[in-house]
């Protein structure tokens, strides 16, 4: 924790509500004043309602809170139709692929495109609640596709392009997927890299899908299967009109499947109205967001960042959004400066582990670009660390840009703990304060809250509006995950799995998981589930998962393995390889494992719980304090100790 303490430039930003913390707090009592009159206010003022909400929060079912009930709503209406009659010309989203091709989407060019998929998908017999699946590149058709899911009241869900055919199946089957959407396949680093085979091999055995719409970019040849159909030869005879389906303002817009501690990745259920008047507000106060400005996150869409800070946010609140195929390093370091500088973005939105890769790669390269159309900097999905925060501030920002450093996760939607760019003095990797209208409190395990510099639990103690919903077919997954025994006026608070600490001055530093959960370049995965793929190696007795500390993505994977035959370990390189390999087809090549150690056994209790805690601190090269003569056999630390050296 540093006290340095970086104020922001006032000649720089003008934001219209946060000019000083003064205006922060107001608004903070405003809701604090009357919760529920402030955030209906709000919806009022932010969103247009084809018919008003009767009652602003149900509570009646907690932790199952309904937002804005009754409203009537459509999310690509917001993001879309209300703009045309002052934005038809802007520039709604501006592409840059993989080798500097670019295209420019007007908000016209958007209503027509979304409207041309929306039929496609209509004339496929897709309805209101289907369950249709992406799997795409970052192309603008993807965003085309996310649009005409919400404009015909279609439950998207997203994959990743990363996931492996195994992990791509398994989310198809949980969301019962009636389509499939994906393309030929896209460029990384001046390459081709496939995706339809990856669905090919995704639904070998899979009924429920009825078709796959592809999007032909011509980079190789692909195989065609009966359900397949081109998007390419159908999206020409589309109409380009297609009503906006009236939306209940608790319709499903998308699931988002994300790790947890245990089990399987759990389908994240977000809401309609509720998200997009957060994504649009965050996009608002922490960006700033003007109706020129050009904004830039670099994330995929098929994380949650992608969805409220590339597609929801920006178009919600009619801006221009940047979606970028390519890597910020290629073909050199300066990529990310060079598309700042021809593009004159404003905002610039990536996650400490690609600041701390362009960092490495190419420290003094931002000198050599003109960065003078920057005014925020933001930082999401892992802790930043000084040295990173620092750079990016100097280097990067000028010692002109503000910081923010956006605390939230794929369940909050959007922002909840962040500087504001115009008000808030930061400490360099801290993520500062709440934002208004979030009641963020670090509490011990009875819900009583921390005093400074003590590590809590960090919890959110009211519904806010853009809130996970439930987990897609598991109700009660998630009332376990997420609501533990500790109460607020009467009604369970939300646990974020995160620990964190407040500073003397009130400011709440993260200190990441608390659970099982790890962190790899800002890629969230659960121990269990890369445990669960290990295990399947025949060889394997036992496997514990913990995350390492790694200089470029934060957290790596170490893993301490218990083999059935201890005579295998010569033939190491090649069992580290096949275990790797088990991994990728599970999950995908974002789960590499970094350390493998071979162990004669793990620290376990006496009641056969593994201790993870000591398993992390060898990881970290740490002594061990922890007692360990309640273990059952405590004599393995120091075997594990000494096959790790
Ligand atoms: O541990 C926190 C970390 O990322 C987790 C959420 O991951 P995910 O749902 O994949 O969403 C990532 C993008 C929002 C959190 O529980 N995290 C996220 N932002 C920060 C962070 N840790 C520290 N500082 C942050 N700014």
């Amino acid at each position: 924790m540093t006290n340095n303490i970086f104020y922001p430039h006032k000649e720089i930003f003008k934001h219209p509500e946060f000019k000083n913390m003064c205006e922060y707090e107001d608004k903070v009592k405003e809701f604090e004043k009357d919760y529920e009159g402030t955030w209906a206010k709000l919806a009022k003022e932010k969103l247009t309602w084809f018919k008003d909400f009767d009652k602003t929060l149900d509570e009646s079912n907690a932790p199952f809170y309904k937002w804005f009930v009754n409203g009537k709503i459509n999310v690509s209406y917001q993001c879309i139709d209300r703009h045309l009659e002052t934005k038809k010309n802007q520039a709604a989203i501006i592409w840059e692929g993989d080798n500097g091709e670019k295209k420019v989407y007007t908000y016209l060019d958007l209503y027509k495109e979304t409207n041309k998929f929306a039929n496609l998908l209509k004339s496929f017999g897709v309805t209101k609640g289907d369950r249709v699946v992406l799997y795409m590149p970052m192309i603008p058709e993807a965003t085309f596709a996310m649009l005409a899911c919400a404009r015909i009241g279609a439950i998207h869900s997203v994959v990743f392009g990363g996931f492996s055919a195994e992990a791509l199946k398994d989310r198809i089957l949980d969301a019962k997927a009636k389509i499939v959407i994906t393309a030929d396949g896209a460029f990384r680093k001046g390459k081709p890299y496939m995706l339809k085979p990856v669905v090919d091999k995704a639904l070998e055995g899979v009924e429920c899908v009825e078709k796959v719409i592809v999007v032909e970019r011509n980079n190789e040849d692909i195989k065609w299967n009966e359900r397949d159909v081109s998007y390419n030869e159908l999206i020409q005879s589309q109409s380009s009109k297609c009503e906006a389906e009236i939306m209940d303002s608790e319709d499903p817009l998308f699931l988002l499947y994300t790790s947890g501690s245990t089990g399987k990745p759990k389908g994240v259920q977000h809401s309609t109205a509720g998200y997009i008047l957060w994504a649009q507000l965050t996009m608002e106060w922490v960006f700033d967001l003007k109706p020129n400005d050009t904004y830039w996150c670099t994330a995929d869409i098929g994380w949650i960042t992608g969805h409220t800070y590339i597609v929801y946010g920006p178009l919600a609140a009619g801006g221009t959004t940047l979606m970028f195929e390519g890597v910020l390093t290629y073909p050199d370091s300066g990529r990310a400066w060079k598309m700042i500088e021809e593009h004159r973005v404003n905002q610039f939105y990536t996650a400490p582990t690609a600041i701390r890769l362009l960092h490495k790669m190419g420290a003094n390269e931002p000198k050599k670009y003109d960065l003078s159309s920057l005014r925020i900097l933001g930082t999401v999905g892992e802790p930043i660390d000084p040295p990173a925060w620092k750079w990016y501030y100097e280097e990067v920002g000028q010692n002109r840009c503000s910081i923010v450093d956006t605390w939230w996760q794929t369940e909050t939607g959007g922002h909840m703990i962040t500087p504001l760019p115009s008000a808030t003095p930061i400490k360099p990797g801290c993520a500062t304060f709440p934002l208004p209208g979030i009641f963020a409190e670090i509490i011990d395990e009875n819900g009583n809250k921390m005093e400074s510099d003590e590590k809590g639990l960090l919890c959110i103690t009211k519904p806010w509006p853009s809130m996970i919903r439930t987990i897609w077919g598991d109700s009660e997954r998630f009332v376990n995950s997420y609501f533990g025994t500790a109460k607020k006026d009467g009604k369970p608070v939300y646990f974020s799995g995160d620990g964190a600490i407040y500073d003397e001055d009130g400011y709440i530093w993260i200190t990441g998981r608390v659970d099982d959960v790890i962190n790899v370049s800002g890629h969230r995965m659960g121990t269990a589930e890369i445990e669960a793929s290990i295990q399947k190696h025949p060889d394997v007795a036992e496997v514990a998962v913990v995350g390492k500390p790694d200089e470029i993505t934060g957290e790596a994977i170490f893993a301490y393995i218990v083999l059935k035959n201890s005579e295998n370990l010569g033939e190491e390189v090649e069992l580290i390889k096949a275990l790797n390999n088990i991994v990728k087809r599970d999950i995908g090549n974002i789960a590499k494992i970094s350390d493998v150690v071979f162990v004669p056994g793990l620290p376990k209790t006496r009641s056969g719980k593994v201790m993870r805690r000591i398993l992390r601190a060898i990881a970290k090269g740490e002594e061990i304090k922890q007692d360990t003569s309640t273990l059952e056999d405590p004599s393995v630390v120091e075997a594990i100790i000494n096959a790790v050296k």
